[in-house]
């Protein structure tokens, strides 16, 4: 069972997942415009991995009889300064979400719901993971500043990410 304040708190982070997956889904999109497929390919495998974010809580609050109320997703940014802004933009975002993971194991804990700390603590080792991968890419793009050659360098690079399923999906 599922007291009513973290059953509401999963379905906005639910929520906040989808809206992730638009958001980078739109910056796939830009990336295009720009010529930098190797760039938009990175945030297209964003925008599956947080389509996985959004199931494992989906699937969380279904398994343990919660109820999933889908509501609708905010409009996302389409247009943005640079490449390196379109990063900047990603490590913002991501920080923000940490913070509304963060803020959903402490209701957790408080409500004493163990299964979803357990679940969450998978979130928490994730968002470390997305923070340090943005770091790194926002200082190579910070070195390389308007150097083309640089730029194709790293397009090249980030269109070699491929999906993974998460980690709690792919063993079911
Ligand atoms: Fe679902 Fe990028 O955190």
């Amino acid at each position: 069972m599922f007291s009513t304040k973290v059953e509401e708190a999963l379905n906005a982070q639910i929520n906040a997942e989808m809206w992730s997956a638009y958001l980078y889904l739109s910056m796939a999109a830009y990336c295009h415009e720009q010529g930098l497929a190797g760039m938009a390919n990175w945030f297209e495998v964003q925008f599956k991995e947080e389509q996985d974010h959004a199931m494992i809580i989906y699937k969380h609050l279904v398994a343990r009889g919660g109820r999933v109320k889908l509501a609708p997703i905010a409009e996302v940014e389409t247009e943005w300064a640079s490449p390196l802004a379109v990063f900047e933009n990603t490590l913002t975002h991501e920080k923000k979400v940490t913070s509304l993971i963060n803020e959903l194991y402490a209701l957790a804990t408080e409500e004493k719901d163990y299964a979803t700390q357990s679940m969450l603590k998978w979130f928490i080792d994730e968002q470390v993971e997305e923070e340090e991968n943005v770091k790194t890419l926002i200082d190579n793009l910070r070195m390389i500043k308007d150097n083309g050659f640089g730029l194709y360098m790293i397009d090249k690079e980030l269109g070699a990410r491929t999906y993974t399923q998460a980690a709690p999906l792919a063993k079911e």
